[in-house]
């Protein structure tokens, strides 16, 4: 099978011959950041607002960004002319090459990008009509998770906890409160009213998040961003997850608990209907 083609430092070649320098800074010290950008019949879903947030977490770590947004979409518009299909742009960009191993961030280094595209896989039909299972634990990441940073090991270590227990998601709590969960943002449902979590540094402002706080309110669904007690997500008549990747999904049990009726909710339903809409009309 021919290697798919990557986009590295400027140039398209074939993945398998992209050679990433052991010194590089996003390898030795996960020293980078990046995005993943959902392409639909094409089109970027959101590409002003992703740019936006690699441009937050380059100016979070002061990294110096190498394009412009309109560069970036050049860039990624390029590299999508070789893939057919729905896809999903994963783009990093890591502080580059020193010639020497040293935590102290040296001056003057020209960053490292990196971007592929792999087909989308969005959520299975059975898993939008029925809903996944999550478990919990205790959310023991660093306190900038608004940066999309590369080092995700605490987001692994959470994720596999699911994994190992056959779940989708690990759905995390600080001191109480609900953050997000290892690779989602996470929303609770009481009578009717959706709760998410603040938007602050112990949160990835997910892309996904804010596009559903924007359908909510033209889709007339009460939306509360406010801090969201773990008493409230245990006694939750929904919960969802989103991610531009998983776009929204029910869950419906939670630490083997149901979560409500244990079957997506009529808010859920309302909400992923709303979402299909709006991704419909970009591909259209
Ligand atoms: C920790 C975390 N939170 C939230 C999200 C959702 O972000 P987005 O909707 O931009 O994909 C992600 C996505 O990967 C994530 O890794």
């Amino acid at each position: 099978m021919t290697s798919p083609i990557a986009h590295f430092n400027g140039q398209l070649v074939p993945l398998d011959q992209v050679h990433i320098s052991p010194l590089d800074r996003g390898f030795l010290f996960g020293d980078g950041v990046y995005e993943v950008i959902p392409a639909y019949g094409g089109k970027l879903l959101r590409a002003h607002e992703h740019f936006a947030r690699l441009q937050r977490s380059m100016d979070e770590i002061g990294l110096s960004n190498p394009y412009t947004a309109e560069g970036w979409v050049d860039a990624v518009k390029a590299l999508l002319a070789h893939h057919a299909g729905d896809q999903a742009v994963y783009i990093q960009v890591t502080r580059g090459v020193p010639p020497k191993r040293d935590h102290v961030i040296p001056k003057g280094l020209a960053p490292t990008v990196f971007m592929m595209s792999s087909p989308m896989v969005n959520p299975s039909r059975e898993m939008i009509d029925k809903g996944v299972a999550c478990v919990s634990a205790s959310d023991f990441r660093w306190h900038k998770c608004h940066i999309k940073s590369v080092s995700l090991l605490g987001n692994v270590l959470a994720r596999q906890i699911s994994a190992d227990a056959g779940a989708t998601e690990t759905v995390l709590f600080r001191d109480g409160y609900l953050t997000e969960a290892a690779a989602s943002n996470v929303f609770v449902v009481k009578d009717g009213v959706v709760y998410a979590a603040p938007q602050d540094n112990h949160i990835l402002l997910g892309i996904t998040y804010e596009l559903l706080a924007e359908l909510a309110a033209g889709g007339h669904v009460q939306f509360q961003i406010r801090p969201v007690a773990e008493t409230l997500v245990r006694v939750a008549d929904e919960i969802w997850l989103s991610s531009s990747t998983k776009e929204v999904i029910a869950v419906t049990t939670l630490d083997g608990k149901p979560v409500g009726a244990g079957v997506p909710g009529p808010v859920f339903k309302r909400m992923h209907a709303l979402f299909q809409d709006y991704k419909a009309k970009l591909a259209a």
